[in-house]
């Protein structure tokens, strides 16, 4: 788990700060630093305390160190002279930072005070990104979320980072209440509780964070997408993102992501437009990271698997066969295809998960398709 930073301040901009750091962090006032000091409340990893403009070292936090002396205490100041130094040895403080406050010395001074709480093994994050509209890449991240869930029940989150109109939930058979954009808008509330409750169990066990079905309101940048990212990876031992790929904000915040999936084709335009991505998130994440998968393979194509690799500089991980009845079939039934496990294109994603994390899908017998049932699912259940 991620630390867990109460930040006692009004200034939005320091909760900005900490946060890009990759902690959780909460603002809170002065009266909970109180309600913190008292002996039985439960603790955060390190209590911040904003001193500028503050007459001095509030009696709550010395309460609180003499009640709790294992939560750590962050001060910040404008500056650090002899009376101040004195008075937060005093109170237990056990770290200082001045203004001008850096990410980098934030950073570090928390680092001193929880560094041997960063779990040895954070989750794997699977971000996948098509290199066309509609070559398959959601088809590809919802199979491998599910197989993943499978294999390991309770252990995958799928996050549709397509924030307002993402599909994920469809091949999914869910009908979310809230959203992706619900978490981004409130990224500094972020803690376990919070997010059980935005995402939603589908019927294979994958949790899902869905596409929003409102307009997108909040300006989401880098720094509260790379803090969801974190956190989901701090709480699930798989995340599996569905990434659009025009999205620059969102492709620049997969920092997180221990693997970055380029899906692609056989076309011509597909492939031209995988060299341009690969090249930039190559630059971004470095070539380790980066993967190519090659979904709806054909095998008479004239562009063949060597002139893939070969333009898009980067050797294919993975080959997915083209089966579009099936594909549109698990769609439109709202069950990803691979829990039906008999055929090429099912087999091809439980080979895929199965060396992407060294677990096996159970394979189970296939359901009947009830076209009729369709109908209810073309529009969205009234909330
Ligand atoms: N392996 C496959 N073989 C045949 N058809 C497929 C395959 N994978 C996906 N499809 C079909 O291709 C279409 C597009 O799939 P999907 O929505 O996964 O693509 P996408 O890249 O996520 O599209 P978008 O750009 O809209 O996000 C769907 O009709 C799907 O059923
Ligand atoms: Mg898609």
């Amino acid at each position: 788990m991620p630390a867990v930073i109460k930040l006692v301040t009004s200034d939005a901009q320091l909760g900005q700060l900490v946060r890009e750091t990759g902690v959780h962090c909460s603002m809170v006032s002065a009266e909970a630093l109180s309600i913190l000091a008292q002996p039985g409340a439960a603790q955060p990893d390190v209590v911040i305390v904003d001193l500028r403009g503050q007459a001095g070292i509030p009696p709550a936090l010395a309460l609180m160190k003499r009640n709790h002396p294992a939560t750590g205490a962050l001060l910040v100041a404008t500056k650090l002279d002899p009376a101040l130094m004195l008075e937060a040895m005093r109170a237990g403080v056990n770290e200082c930072v001045t203004e001008p406050v850096s990410v980098s010395d934030m950073q570090m001074a928390i680092k001193r005070l929880v560094g041997n709480l960063a779990p040895a093994v954070q989750g794997d994050t699977f971000a996948f990104v098509g290199a066309k509209g509609g070559v398959g890449a959601t088809t590809v991240a919802v199979n491998t979320a599910t197989a993943l869930a499978r294999a390991e029940p309770g252990s995958t989150l799928m996050v549709d980072l397509n924030v307002a109109c993402g599909d994920a939930a469809v091949f999914l058979g869910a009908e979310p209440r809230f959203s992706v954009m619900d978490a981004l808008e409130n990224v500094q509330r972020l803690d376990r509780a919070f997010f059980t409750g935005l995402v939603v169990r589908t019927k294979s066990g994958l949790d899902l964070l869905g596409a929003s079905g409102r307009p997108v309101t909040g300006n989401f940048d880098t720094a509260r997408i790379r803090t969801l990212l974190d956190f989901c990876s701090g709480v699930n031992r798989f995340t599996v993102l569905d990434v659009p790929r025009s999205d620059t904000v969102a492709l620049d915040s997969l920092d997180s992501a221990t693997k970055i999936f380029l899906v692609v084709n056989q076309e011509l335009a597909t492939v031209r437009t995988a060299a341009r991505m690969a090249a930039t998130l190559r630059q971004r994440y470095g070539q380790s990271r980066l993967h190519l998968v090659l979904t709806r393979t054909d095998r008479r194509a004239e562009i063949g698997h060597e002139d893939v690799e070969r333009t898009v500089g980067v050797e294919i991980a993975h080959t997915f066969p083209s089966d579009y009845r099936l594909a549109l079939q698990a769609m439109n039934k709202g069950r990803p295809l691979v829990l039906d496990g008999q055929h090429e294109l099912s087999k091809a994603f439980t080979a895929f998960v199965r060396d992407l994390a060294g677990v096996r899908a159970p394979v189970l017998k296939a359901e009947k398709v009830r076209v009729a049932g369709i109908f209810g699912r073309l529009a969205p259940r009234k909330a």
